[in-house]
This record gives structure tokens, sequence and C-alpha cells, in this order.
């Protein structure tokens, strides 16, 4: 089976069997990695630049390991230590490194559509690691093959994304995955960061009581206040919010059932999410790290081996 995209843009852009290929490819990958011998020769030949331009950690590294582990290889590319620091333009930054004859392209960008628009403009096969406040694909298909290693299913799970919905391109990302694949979403959180009409455009709930979204949901998706995307104060401080919003045991275990606590990561501790429930038992925190790495995996094998 092949996947119906030459990039991985968004999950918009993809099919529910592209999702259930790339994830059923995932876990091939996860039994590799088990193994005391983790790499495997299916992208010999292949070169893939990393360009980063937008902090990372966490997605660097994962994608970086993913592609060693998959035997490309690889160019790392840092905006901040380049020449566009000089006033090249992104494409021109992009034009040079592709006449070096690179394959792929993972990217990261501040600006919404960044990739998008390089996809319009050059060959290699693209891979969104996060644009803007739009998508981070590879997230959400991390965070599903996570809720259904879990859980056991995706269809009918009902996953409550809570916090920073406006500014998060996890939570978007998360929103039209799980919708393909049969979810029920709820988002929770302030008022002011969760976007107008959102239960219309994106077919989710909302719910503005965080207690009454945990209540509800199987899986809990948490995510970071993006203070760096946020011009203007949305909320009066980070204590009140951690006081109306904020996750910790004593709310988890007023719910009288059992929840997965999920968190992209990086975590701002004692704000969105206690640490006695980010290093608890209902949390699945690292596991999404270490999944991660198959997902990626699966994602440059499938691309790859589509334009074979
Ligand atoms: C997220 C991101 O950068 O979009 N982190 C990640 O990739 N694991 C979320 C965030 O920054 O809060």
């Amino acid at each position: 089976m092949k996947l119906s995209t030459q990039h991985l843009l968004g999950i918009k852009d993809l099919q529910p069997e592209d999702i259930s290929l790339i994830l059923s490819t995932a876990e091939q990958f996860k039994d590799v990695l088990q193994r005391p011998v983790k790499k495997v020769p299916s992208l010999r030949d292949v070169t893939i630049v990393n360009l980063f331009f937008e902090n990372s950690t966490r997605t660097r590294m994962s994608f970086e390991l993913a592609e060693r582990r998959l035997s490309a290889d690889t160019l790392n590319f840092t905006a901040s230590a380049s020449s566009v620091a000089k006033g090249e333009t992104m494409l021109d930054t992009v034009n040079n490194i592709l006449s070096m004859k690179v394959d792929m392209v993972v990217m990261r960008h501040s600006a919404s559509g960044a990739p998008h628009f390089l996809a319009k403009h050059i060959n290699a096969a693209i891979v969104n690691a996060g644009d803007g406040i739009n998508e981070h694909p590879t997230q959400a298909l991390l965070d599903a093959f996570s809720m259904r290693e879990k859980t056991g299913r995706l269809q009918g799970l009902k996953v409550a994304i809570i916090g920073d919905i406006m500014h998060s391109r996890v939570a978007l990302s998360n929103i039209y995955l799980l919708n393909k694949m049969g979810a029920e979403v709820t988002v929770a959180g302030p008022p002011t960061l969760i976007p107008k009409y959102i239960e219309q455009a994106l077919n989710v709930r909302v719910e503005y009581n965080v207690k009454k979204a945990l209540q509800w949901c199987d899986v809990a998706n948490v995510l970071r206040i993006q203070l760096e995307r946020q011009n203007q104060p949305l909320f009066s401080s980070l204590r009140e919010y951690s006081l109306a919003y904020g996750i910790n045991r004593r709310l988890l275990e007023s719910l009288g059932k059992e929840i997965v606590v999920m968190h992209p990561g990086p975590i701002n501790r004692g704000v969105e999410l206690d640490s006695d429930v980010a290093d608890g038992p209902s949390s699945i925190i690292l596991n999404q790290v270490e999944n991660g790495v198959a997902v990626r995996m699966a994602v440059l094998y499938l691309l790859a081996n589509r334009e074979n």
C-alpha cells in the first residue's frame, strides 16, 4: 500500500487509509526499535535535510533518530546559525540545499503555511514538523499511535484536548486526525483560548469547565500555554490559569474513574499539569516520546517508498 500524498503537510490532506497505513507501519518499526540492532537499511541512499527555522528539542531529535535508524544520510540546518541571519530568503536557502541533491525535507517554521509554500516550488518530499499555529502532523500521528496502544482503539474514543487551543498546531492536527478516525473530541480551556465557532467549523464539543471535560473523556491531551504566540494577555496570570484549568492529582482522584493523560511537551510543570500527574501512573507522556521515533520512521519510509 502507498500513501495518497507526496508530502506530509498536514493531517487535513490525509485519508483515513493513509493514517491507518502510517500507524500500522509504525507498529512494525516499533518492533524493530526493541531489537538489539535497531537499524534497518530501508532509506540507504536517501538524503534528508532537517530545516529548523524555529526552536525544537523533542521533534528535532526524534526526526534525526528516525532518519538514522532508517540509514538515511542527513543534513541539519538551524536558521539562527545560517545565512538566513544574513538576509537570504527561505526559497534561496532551500534551493541551495536542494542543489546538493536532497530527496526529502523535514521542516519547522514559525509561519503557518511555510512548508506548503515550499511544496509548490521544489520537488523533494516535504514533511511538516510544525508550521506556526497551523499543523503538526507527526505529533498528531504519534499521539494517535499512543492512544491506540494504551486503550486499544480510536473509533469511539472520547478525547479531551485541554488548554491553549487557539495557538496550538498540536490541537488542530489532533482534531483533524481524531475526527477522521471516528473518535469524539471535546476542547476545554478558558474562553479566550478557544476559537469562536470551533464547534461548527471542526466538529468538536466545547467545555469551559475542565473537571467536566475530564469526567467525560477517556483520554486527556493537555497543552502548554503558548505565551510566545500571544501578543496580548488572554488570561490574568499563570497562577490563576493553574487554579482554574491546571490538572493535579486531587482533581484526577475526584473523577472516580481512570483516564489517560498525555502532553506533547514541553510541559510547564505547575501550570497546565502538576508533576504528580505528569510523572504519575495515568501519564503516557514518555511513551509518546518513544513512539514518536517509530511514527516518524513510518512517515519517512512511506514517503520515500512512494517515489520509487
Ligand atoms: C509542540 C510544538 O512545538 O508544537 N511541541 C512539540 O512539538 N512536541 C507543542 C508546544 O510547543 O507546546
